[in-house]
């Protein structure tokens, strides 16, 4: 069944090379959001592995949040997004980060997780892994208990998963 979601999904996905920079192959999930059965399927790949003790979806600016708040109402729990620097009232806690191609800074309103809330990070896609491990470390600092990482796509080649499991302040739980 699963195996059936990720060919379905894959048909969707297009790659495009040189975007946004030399060297990249952009996978541009914009045609599996667009598609009616692509955006159940997305959703329903990622609840096929989701802990089922979850109480809250963070994802991340700003194609996480369109799986993520996906996920989020499917199971019937809340959603918190992790921001880009700017966009969030005061008080914030924020972060910097490398990604593939650059840097960015991620904020998150101070009081979004209750001390011990059980959250899983969800976004479209892992590359390096530098946006995730920033949102675990961010999350875990607002006192979140961190599940774990749910990502429809993963870039195997940049090593981004063994980058999170192994990060002091972000690893230490699985990767989906
Ligand atoms: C992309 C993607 C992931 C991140 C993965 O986001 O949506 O969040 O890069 O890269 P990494 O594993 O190397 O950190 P991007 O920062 O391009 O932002 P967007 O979602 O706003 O397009
Ligand atoms: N984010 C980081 N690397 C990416 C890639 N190759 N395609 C789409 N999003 C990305």
């Amino acid at each position: 069944r699963l195996e059936e979601l990720r060919e379905r999904i894959g048909q969707l996905v297009r790659s495009v090379p040189d975007f946004p920079q030399p060297g990249i192959v952009f996978r541009d999930l914009s045609g599996v959001f667009a598609d009616a059965d692509g955006l159940q399927d997305m959703a329903s790949a990622i609840i096929a592995e989701v802990p089922s003790e979850v109480e809250l979806i963070a994802g991340l600016d700003a194609r996480g949040f369109i799986v993520g708040a996906t996920v989020a109402a499917r199971l019937g729990v809340g959603f918190v997004p992790v921001r880009k620097a700017g966009k969030l009232p005061p008080p914030t806690r924020s972060q910097t980060y490398d990604l593939e191609y650059g840097t960015a800074t991620f904020e998150v309103r101070d009081n979004a997780v209750k001390a011990g809330q059980r959250v899983l990070i969800v976004d479209d896609l892992l590359a390096t892994g530098g946006t995730a491990r920033a949102a675990g470390s961010l999350l875990r600092q607002c006192g979140a208990q961190l599940l774990g990482y749910s990502f429809l796509v993963e870039l195997t080649g940049l090593a981004g998963r063994e980058s999170l499991v192994d990060d002091p302040d972000a690893g230490g739980v699985p990767v989906h």
